[in-house]
C-alpha cells in the first residue's frame, strides 16, 4: 500500500508540473504573465476603451490648466428607450421621444418625479447606459451639430455613489488621479499647483489634508465627498459634466454648495447637465435650463427660472406667490396617488401637458440662441484634434498604483488591528485545544487535526478579507479604467506586491503563537518553514478572493460564492478524503486545492523525523509512517510551495481575464425610424381648455414654507458613499 500510495502521491505532487492539467495551467499562467508584463499600458487596454474612452486631445489638457474649455453643445432628438419583458411579451417605455439641448456655459437640470427617467436620460447622453438585451435604445444625438454615435469629446460623470480609497487624504486622492490621468505634467511643482488650483476651485482647501474616511474612521463630510468626486472628474478638463443627483444625501447647505460649484463650472465654459430631485428655490434659481420629465415623457425643456412658470401659466397652471417654483413644477407633473379620482385627474393633466409640449417644443427648446459660428469653428478643430490620450508607461502606472495600494493597505489601522486580533485569538484557541502535544499514538491524530484546521483557518481568513473588500475596489478600478487611466497588468502586480508585507504579518502572527503553544516540531528551521507555508497559503487564498470578486457583481454574492468554493477545497484538503481514495473524476480537485497543498506541506514539515511512543508492532513509530498513511510520503515541502505559487499565479491570471471580460458594457444608440425624426410631429391640435385646471395649493403660512424647504432635505438612507474599506467586523 505504501508503495502504491507513494506512487500516487508522487504523481499528484508533481501533478501541476507534469500532468496535462499542470502543463496547461503553467502555459496559461506564462501567457498571461507575458501579457501583463509586456508593452506599455495602452497596449493592454481593451480595444473598445481605446475607441470609446481615449479619444482625447492633447490641447484640452492645456485648456484645463488655463481654464479654457472646448465648448460642446449636445442636442438630442427622438430619444426612445424601451424595456421588453419576454415573459409577458410587453414593452415598457422608459423614455418616449425625448428631445433637448445642453449648451456650453449653461447649467441644465433634469427634473422629475422618482422613476421618471432622469438617470436613464443622463446615462444615455453620456453614453453610459448599461447594456442589456432587454433594452432598446434609439434616437439622434448631435455634438456641435454633428451626428455622434460615439463620444468625441471629453466628459465627466459624477455618479450618485462616491467611490474612493478611504485611507488617502483629499490632496493625495487628487494628486494620484492627476498623476494617472495627466502624465504630461512631469514636475512635482506643476502638479502641486494644478491640484491646489483644483482644491481652491472646488472649495476643498480646508479639508485637503483630511483622509477621505469610511464607516470606521470618520473622514470628510458627504458634501465634501461629492465635491471631491467632482474634482476627480475635472482633472481631465472635460467639456461636458454629467452629475446624477449630486445633491442627494446632502443637507440643504451642502447641496447648495455643490450646485454652486456646478454653476461656476458652467460659467467657466463647461456644458453641465445634472439630474435633481425637488431643489430648494435658491438652488432652482441657479439653473439656466431645465428638462421636466414625467413617466419618461417630456413636459418641458427649455430655459429655466421664470420661463417654465410663464409657459405653464399660459396653459392655465399658475405658480402661486411664495411657493418654491421647483415644488410647484414637481406637484404639477406628479401623479397624485391619494385617491383613484386624483390619479385619473393628475394623469389626464400630465397627458395634456406632454401633448401640449410636443406641439410647441421646437419654439421653446431652441429659444436661447447659441453662438453657432463659434461653436462650429471649435468643433472643426475639435474633430481634427482627435488623438489618443497619452498615458504613463507601464512602470509609471505600476509605481503610482503600488504607492496607492501601499497607502491603503498600510494605513487601514482598524482593519489591520482586527485582523491581527483575530489571527492571535484563533491561534490561542487552537493552541489551547491542542496544548503541548506529546509523542503518544493519539497525538498523531491531534497533529493532523491541528494542521488541517490551521490550513483551513488561514485560507478562510485571507479569503473573507479579500472578498469583503475587492468588489468595491473593482468598482473604482472599472471607473478609472473606463477613463483609460491605466492597464490591468500594473494594477494587479502592484496590488500583489503592496499587500505582501501587511498580508504576511497576520499568518506569521498566527504561526508564532500557535507553534510553541501546540509544541509542534521543535526546531527553528521547521518553525520557519511552517511560517513560510502559512504565508504562501494566505496569499493564494487572497488570490482566490480576487478571482471570486472579479467573477460576481457584488460583495454579497462574493461572500456567498467564496466560502462555498473553499468548502470544496476543504473536503479535498487531504485529511477527510485520502488522495488515493479520491474518485477519478474528482482527482483534479485536490491538485488545485490550496488547503490540500498547505496541509501536505505542514504534515511533511511536522512529521518527517519525528519518533512516536509505541507499544505494539502495528503502532506508528515514525513520522514517515504517518505521512505514508496520508499518501504524503514521497512528497517534498518545496513541491507544495511551488504548487501553491502556481495556483496563486493562475488565479491572478484568471482575475485579469475576468476583469477584462466583465468590464461595463454600454447600450448602443440606434437611429430612430426616419418618420420619428421629424422635429415637428403631426399631432392633433391640443386644446388647453380640455385640460383640467391645476388647483394650486393654498399658499402656506410662513412657518410652513420653512418646513417645505426642509422637505427638500435628501433621504439620507437612499444613498451612502461607497468607500473602499476593510471587512465588516
Ligand atoms: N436596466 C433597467 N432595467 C429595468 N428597469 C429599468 C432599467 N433602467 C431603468 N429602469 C426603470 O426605468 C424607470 C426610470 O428609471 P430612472 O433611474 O431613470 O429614474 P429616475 O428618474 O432617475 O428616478 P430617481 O429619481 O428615483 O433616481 C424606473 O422605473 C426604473 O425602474
Ligand atoms: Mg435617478
Amino acid at each position: 500500500m505504501a508503495g502504491s500510495g507513494g506512487k500516487g502521491v508522487g504523481q499528484i505532487v508533481t501533478g501541476l508540473g507534469e500532468s496535462g492539467l499542470g502543463k496547461a495551467l503553467a502555459a496559461i499562467a506564462a501567457a498571461f504573465l507575458f501579457r501583463m508584463f509586456s508593452g506599455p499600458g495602452p497596449a493592454l487596454l481593451p480595444e473598445n476603451s481605446a475607441d470609446d474612452d481615449d479619444i482625447d486631445d492633447q490641447s484640452d489638457f492645456d485648456g484645463g490648466h488655463t481654464g479654457n474649455v472646448v465648448p460642446v453643445t449636445i442636442r438630442w432628438r427622438s430619444i426612445t428607450c424601451s424595456l421588453s419583458d419576454k415573459s409577458s411579451k410587453s414593452v415598457r417605455f422608459l423614455l418616449k421621444n425625448v428631445e433637448g439641448e445642453a449648451k456650453p456655459g449653461r447649467l441644465l437640470a433634469i427634473m422629475g418625479p422618482s422613476g421618471s427617467g432622469k438617470t436613464t436620460l443622463l446615462n444615455i447622453l453620456a453614453g453610459q447606459l448599461t447594456a442589456s438585451p432587454r433594452l432598446h435604445l434609439s434616437g439622434l444625438l448631435e455634438v456641435n451639430g454633428n451626428p455622434s454615435m460615439k463620444k468625441t469629446y471629453k466628459f465627466a460623470f459624477v455618479r450618485q455613489e462616491d467611490l474612493f480609497f478611504s485611507q488617502l487624504t483629499v490632496r493625495e486622492t487628487l494628486s494620484l488621479a492627476a498623476e494617472l490621468q495627466l502624465p504630461e505634467i512631469t514636475t512635482v511643482e506643476a502638479r502641486d499647483e494644478y491640484v491646489n488650483n483644483l482644491l481652491f476651485k472646488i472649495g476643498l482647501v480646508s479639508c485637503a489634508d483630511s483622509i477621505v474616511g469610511d464607516a470606521k474612521i470618520r473622514g470628510i463630510s458627504g458634501g465634501e465627498k461629492k465635491r471631491l468626486s467632482l474634482a476627480c472628474e475635472l482633472i481631465a478638463s472635460p467639456s461636458v459634466i454629467f452629475a446624477d443627483e449630486p445633491t442627494t444625501g446632502l443637507d440643504a447647505f451642502q447641496a447648495e454648495k455643490v450646485v454652486e460649484n456646478l454653476r461656476q463650472l458652467a460659467e467657466d465654459g463647461h456644458t453641465v447637465i445634472c439630474s435633481i430631485h425637488q431643489p430648494r428655490s435658491s438652488v432652482y434659481s441657479k439653473f439656466d435650463d431645465i428638462v421636466l420629465l414625467t413617466e419618461g415623457a417630456l413636459v418641458y425643456a427649455g430655459p429655466a427660472r421664470d420661463a417654465p412658470l410663464e409657459y405653464f401659466s399660459k396653459l392655465g397652471y399658475s405658480c402661486p406667490d411664495h411657493v418654491n417654483p421647483a415644488e410647484f413644477l414637481a406637484d404639477l407633473i406628479s401623479i397624485d396617488y391619494s385617491s383613484s379620482a386624483s390619479v385619473d385627474s393628475s394623469q389626464k393633466r400630465i397627458d395634456g401637458l406632454v401633448e401640449s409640449f410636443s406641439q410647441q417644443s421646437s419654439t421653446i427648446l431652441y429659444a436661447t440662441p447659441i453662438a453657432i459660428r463659434d461653436v462650429s469653428k471649435d468643433s472643426v478643430k475639435f474633430e481634427r484634434r482627435r488623438i489618443v490620450r497619452k498615458k504613463g508607461s507601464w512602470w509609471r502606472q505600476f509605481s503610482l498604483l503600488l504607492k496607492r495600494a501601499w497607502m491603503q493597505a498600510s494605513r487601514d489601522g482598524p482593519t489591520n488591528k482586527v485582523r491581527a486580533r483575530m489571527s492571535i485569538a484563533s491561534a490561542i484557541i487552537f493552541g489551547s485545544v491542542f496544548w503541548r502535544m506529546g509523542r503518544s499514538q493519539t497525538s498523531i491524530q491531534d497533529r493532523m487535526g491541528l494542521l488541517q484546521v490551521a490550513a483551513i483557518n488561514t485560507a478562510m481568513a485571507a479569503l473573507t478579507k479579500t472578498v469583503g473588500v475587492f468588489p468595491k475596489e473593482r468598482a473604482i478600478v472599472d471607473r478609472e479604467r473606463a477613463k483609460g487611466c491605466y492597464a490591468l497588468g500594473p494594477y494587479l502586480v502592484s496590488k500583489l506586491l503592496a499587500e505582501i508585507p501587511v498580508g504576511a504579518a497576520f499568518p506569521l502572527m498566527f504561526g508564532a503563537v500557535l507553534y510553541p503553544m501546540a509544541r509542534l516540531h521543535p526546531t527553528f528551521s521547521r518553525f520557519g518553514k511552517f511560517c513560510g507555508i502559512v504565508t504562501v497559503e494566505s496569499f493564494a487564498a487572497s488570490a482566490m478572493g480576487l478571482t471570486v470578486g472579479a467573477m460576481v457583481p457584488t460583495t454579497e454574492a462574493a461572500m456567498a460564492v467564496g466560502p462555498s468554493l473553499m468548502t470544496v477545497f476543504i473536503v479535498f484538503g487531504g485529511y477527510y478524503v485520502n488522495a488515493e481514495n479520491t474518485p477519478i473524476i474528482f482527482r483534479w480537485i485536490p491538485r488545485i486545492s490550496l488547503i490540500r497543498w498547505a496541509f501536505e506541506g505542514f504534515c511533511i514539515n511536522e512529521f518527517r523525523g519525528l519518533e512516536f511512543d509505541h507499544q505494539h508492532s502495528y503502532d506508528i513509530q515514525t513520522g514517515e509512517q504517518a505521512l505514508d498513511r496520508l499518501s504524503f510520503a514521497q512528497s517534498h515541502i518545496r513541491d507544495t510551495v511551488v504548487a501553491q505559487s502556481r495556483i496563486l499565479l493562475f488565479l491572478y491570471c484568471i482575475t485579469y481575464r475576468l476583469m477584462e471580460k466583465n468590464k461595463p458594457k454600454y447600450q448602443q444608440i440606434e437611429l430612430p425610424p426616419s418618420d420619428k425624426i421629424q422635429p415637428e410631429q403631426q399631432l392633433e391640435p391640443f386644446n388647453t381648455d380640455q385640460v383640467e385646471q391645476y388647483q394650486p395649493k393654498e399658499s402656506p403660512p410662513p412657518d410652513q414654507i420653512e418646513s417645505n424647504q426642509q422637505l427638500e432635505s435628501p433621504e439620507i438612507d437612499q444613498i451612502r458613499p461607497f468607500i473602499l474599506e476593510g471587512p465588516a467586523v
